[in-house]
């Protein structure tokens, strides 16, 4: 069993990538960086997802997966208007989204000519509350809806493709975020903290392995009544 996680070297997708190696699976983590001595079991792979060419040739040569992670990402510290070209705001939704659905769309046919396979995709909070990155909540909304017609699309032919939507996670991503500000947040949880990578590797690997088929095209909000749907 393959398994592939896109930004997988760290923070939340290390996580994964160690759950779903404890699952048996062989994985494939792609990033920038890479892991030094990764593991017996992961494989990393140098690539900068925002290049699609020369990822899916990564991918390809990987060959065929039955699940596939879709983690990297980047949140910036800008507001609406200091997106100033269509590069600045491409840029984020190469990385955030349009290289994670084309990469599960090229996958998802191939899962469907073998009977099946899981694709699950990194959402946030941030897709839903109007994220102050305007574009960063727009990639994490995206691939929710991604998954939604991959789910349609696919799913008669046994690909199952869903989402999980995290409140905040201490990971590198949220030292850019104030101290203030994250205590704000911390206060508005039930239980007056962040979720941990871990919490959301067990969901994420969860929906990638054991969950039932029928939870197809969902999503799993995981912000302890942040923000209820
Ligand atoms: N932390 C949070 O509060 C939070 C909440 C909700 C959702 N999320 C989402 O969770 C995912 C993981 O974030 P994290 O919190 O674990 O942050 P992180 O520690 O900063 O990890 C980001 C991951 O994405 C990879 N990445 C970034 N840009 C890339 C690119 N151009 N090409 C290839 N890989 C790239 C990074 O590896 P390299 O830098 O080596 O490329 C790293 O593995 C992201 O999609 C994020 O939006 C995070």
């Amino acid at each position: 069993m393959k398994a592939i996680i896109t930004g997988g070297n760290k923070g939340i997708g290390l996580e994964i990538a160690k759950n779903l190696l404890n699952r048996g699976y062989e994985v494939h983590v792609l990033s920038r960086t890479g892991i030094d001595s990764p593991p017996d079991g992961i494989i990393s792979w140098k690539t900068d997802v925002a290049d699609y060419a020369n990822t899916i040739k990564i991918v390809d040569t990987i060959g065929a997966a039955n699940v596939l992670i879709n983690n990297a990402g980047i949140m910036n510290t800008k507001t609406a208007r200091d997106y100033q070209s269509a590069e600045d705001i491409l840029h984020i939704l190469n990385i955030n989204l349009i290289t994670a659905v084309r990469l599960s769309v090229h996958l998802a046919e191939q899962m469907a000519e073998s009977g099946g396979g899981r694709i699950v995709s990194m959402g946030s909070i941030a897709g839903t509350i109007g994220h102050p990155d305007i574009w960063y909540g727009i990639s994490k909304a995206g691939l929710v809806n991604a998954m939604r017609s991959l789910a349609r699309t696919y799913g008669p032919r046994g690909v199952v493709a869903n989402t999980v939507a995290p409140g905040p996670v201490e990971t590198d991503m949220m030292k850019s975020i104030p101290e203030e500000r994250k205590s704000r947040l911390k206060s508005t949880t039930i239980n007056q903290r962040f979720c941990t990578a871990q919490e959301v590797a067990e969901t994420t690997c969860w929906l990638a392995t054991d969950a039932p088929a029928y939870i197809n095209g969902e999503i799993i909000d995981m912000n302890n009544g942040m923000n209820y749907r």
